[in-house]
């Protein structure tokens, strides 16, 4: 009777053809149970059967996406919860409605049973838009340290998979690392991944596909030439082969270089490799990276700042699905708390090594 009340309750501001809708879709749930509790001899039966459509309910909502098939999954075993508790009533016998209305109004998640039920199970699947709910899926691409490279269990590491891990532990979600080529990332989130983290400038053209975080990080492109180049301005870059990862902020610097025959890798260091055996004249990347690889190689190669070229000021952000805001927002807050608590500086001081300005 609870369950009656409850419904009336929460319909009690609207108009009355509402009203009518509620009472039909109760009946028409009643009817349901009558039917169920027919084929299966017992009510105990139709109960149990509906115990079991809950149970699968719950694990259907925690496994997929809000808008995935999952959902009307879900929505018909809220139906069996709804007719379940309808039995319980001894209300059904004055079923009238088909009951064929009951499943529509179920699947459309209009009854206060299933929205009730749903609150829980999808409060982080369908609120936040994941593609598995408590869980954040984050793409990567690790070959570019210190933001992401293979750790010594091969696992990704570095500055954005620590930030990131840090902000999925505020948003109490657990956190998964999707490796993948820097130039594919975009195109995973909402497919494959949730989010992307990657050392990713924002730019008006990937706004076009994604939305993106507040900025984390500010960033510029560098120049590695050999250690003897002469290069050192914007004009010594004309007409040269230069390399950059594919996709990347540098490849679309390179591109637009007069005269130049671009080279582009699936990863700097393989333009750097190349740099290093003469190959190619420079090498286009991220500061932070270049300053990485200069210093691994320093009596081979070195790095020039992007200023010096005229390259313009970058910024790194996570990249959401576009139109996600509630996941853009809650990844917001978290950076901010860890802005805030201190967190960001440390993890800036472990994997960078210089003050973020
Ligand atoms: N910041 C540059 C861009 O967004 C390069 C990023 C490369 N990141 C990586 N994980 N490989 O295009």
């Amino acid at each position: 009777m609870l369950f009656i009340w409850g419904c009336f309750k929460a319909v009690s501001g609207r108009e009355n053809i509402m009203k009518k809708e509620l009472v039909s879709v109760i009946l028409s749930a009643c009817m349901a149970v009558t039917l169920l509790a027919g084929c299966g001899g017992s009510t105990g039966t139709a109960s149990s059967a509906a115990g079991g459509a809950a149970d699968n309910a719950g694990a259907a909502a925690a496994g997929a996406a809000a808008e995935s098939a999952g959902e009307a999954e879900a929505g018909a075993a809220d139906e069996a919860v709804a007719s379940e508790t309808a039995a319980d009533e001894g209300g059904a016998d004055s079923a009238e409605a088909e009951s064929k209305e009951a499943t529509e109004a179920a699947e459309e998640g209009e009854s206060a049973e299933a929205a009730e039920a749903g609150a829980a199970s999808s409060a982080e699947a369908g609120d936040l838009g994941l593609l598995e709910g408590g869980k954040l899926i984050a793409g990567t691409n690790a070959a570019f340290p210190p933001f992401e490279y293979q750790g010594d269990d091969g696992n990704p590491e570095g500055f954005d998979m620590a930030l990131i891990k840090e902000i999925g532990a505020r948003m109490g979600l657990e956190v998964s690392i999707e490796e993948m080529e820097f130039d594919a990332l975009i195109a995973a989130i909402g497919t494959k991944t949730d989010c992307a983290i990657a050392g990713m400038t924002v730019t008006d053209e990937r706004k076009q596909n994604v939305d993106f975080s507040d900025s984390y990080y500010d960033a510029v492109q560098s120049v590695l030439v050999p250690i003897d180049s002469e290069i050192a301005t914007a004009d010594d870059l004309k007409g040269k082969i230069i390399g950059s990862q594919l996709g990347t902020t540098g490849s679309f610097i390179a591109a637009e270089i007069e005269g130049v025959d671009p080279r582009e890798y699936n990863k700097a260091l393989d333009a750097v490799n190349d740099l290093i055996n003469g190959r190619i004249d420079a090498v286009i990347v991220d500061r932070n990276p270049a300053a990485v690889f200069a210093s691994k190689y320093p009596e081979q190669i070195k790095s020039l700042e992007g200023a010096g070229f005229g390259f313009e000021p970058e910024s790194y952000a996570i990249a959401i699905k576009k139109g996600n805001s509630k996941l853009v927002e809650g990844v917001n807050a978290a950076l901010k708390e860890i802005h805030e608590d201190g967190t960001f500086d440390k993890l800036v001081e472990e994997y960078i090594g210089e003050a973020e300005e």
